[in-house]
């Protein structure tokens, strides 16, 4: 049988690093509030030679070098984003070019905030065929090219950046009980109109702004996190008692707080990122991921639970063994 293995993670953030007094200098908002709220201290903002292809080419060679490898060994890209390059060629694609890899199959997956979550489910399902062997798994985002940065209610909340993870496929000996141990995926589209971008190609052929009704969303993820992180540990046939560390989509350190009471989780074993890069969406997960790679909470052998949700509804949970 073949295992996906974590061998590698990367990030990367904008220059810019915004505070929430800046913020405030432009927006009629604090920082009591904003911190109150959600967290949130920090947000890095793209300047204009930044875009999510090159914050993913950044996340990727970091996570290509943790692992020991080079770009050339990779056979795979999966590339979460709500907010591409361009409307087409996929993201993936653009990265595949900049990282110099001549041949692979590369390409996007939206599923905005929970899109790292589909993407990990789908470069699993690809290396347990032996088709592919190892695989980039990447969540990049430039969402502050989509915020209407005259609505307060949303603009505060978000920020760009770039994770990525490299996957191995190895058969079992080898993995020797490391790797992806569950996913669970769900999506419920008639939520739609709760967090969206009222824009498209296919509609108004404008890229459009974020639109959220932050209080709806906020009940729905608390619930929906929760059952889903239960349903993968069960996949797993693991308890909460099992995982040592949760890495969860960083939207609101309020949510992070109710999702892991609910699952009877200390909040010392919660990864906590909001209040340094804001909501992140499809980066968010692989870039707190990094972060507690780096600086050693995270090490080999730990159990770690993954999960995210966002527009769609979709949201998700994976476990795995570092
Ligand atoms: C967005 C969110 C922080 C708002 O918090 P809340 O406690 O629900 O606040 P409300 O929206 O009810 O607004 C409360 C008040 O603050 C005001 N307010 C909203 N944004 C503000 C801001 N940035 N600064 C100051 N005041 C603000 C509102 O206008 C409202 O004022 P009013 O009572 O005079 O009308 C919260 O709902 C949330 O985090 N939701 C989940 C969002 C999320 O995570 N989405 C991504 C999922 S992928």
């Amino acid at each position: 049988m073949i295992r996906a293995v974590l061998t590698g993670t990367g990030s990367a953030l904008p220059v810019r690093r915004v505070s929430n007094a800046e913020l405030a200098q432009e927006v009629d908002t604090s920082d009591e509030w904003i911190v109150e709220r959600t967290g949130i201290r920090f947000r890095h903002i793209a300047g204009p030679d930044e875009t999510t292809a090159t914050l993913a080419r950044d996340a990727a060679s970091a996570a290509i070098a943790a692992a020991g490898l080079s770009a050339q060994d990779i056979d795979l890209i999966v590339l979460a984003t709500a907010t591409p390059d361009q409307t087409f060629p996929a993201t993936a694609t653009k990265v595949q070019a900049m990282l110099g890899i001549d041949d692979c199959v590369a390409f996007d997956v939206a599923a905005v905030c929970s899109g790292f979550l589909y993407a990990v489910q789908v470069a699993d399902s690809m290396l347990r065929t032996g088709v592919h062997r190892r695989a980039l798994v990447i969540g990049a985002e430039t969402f502050s090219r989509i915020l209407d940065w005259q609505d307060r209610t949303t603009c505060v909340l978000f920020g760009d950046g770039a994770g990525a993870i490299v996957l191995e496929g190895q058969e079992s000996e080898e993995a020797d009980g490391r790797g992806i141990l569950a996913t669970r995926l769900h999506a419920d589209g008639r939520h739609n109109d709760l967090l969206y971008v009222d824009g498209g190609p296919s509609t108004t052929g404008t890229v459009g702004k974020l639109r959220m009704k932050g209080r709806e969303v906020f009940r729905h993820a608390v619930v929906n996190l929760a059952a889903v992180m239960a349903e993968s540990l069960v996949i797993a046939g693991l308890s909460s008692e099992d995982v040592d560390w949760v890495v969860p989509h960083q939207a609101n350190a309020r949510i992070l707080d109710a999702t892991a009471r609910k699952l009877g989780l200390p909040p010392e074993k919660v990864v906590v990122t909001v209040d340094q890069h804001a909501n992140t969406s499809a980066a968010s997960v692989p870039l707190a991921l990094d972060t507690a790679m780096r600086d050693g909470r995270v090490r080999a052998g730990d159990i770690v639970v993954l999960e995210a949700m966002g527009g769609g509804f979709t949201w998700g949970a994976a476990v795995l063994r570092v």
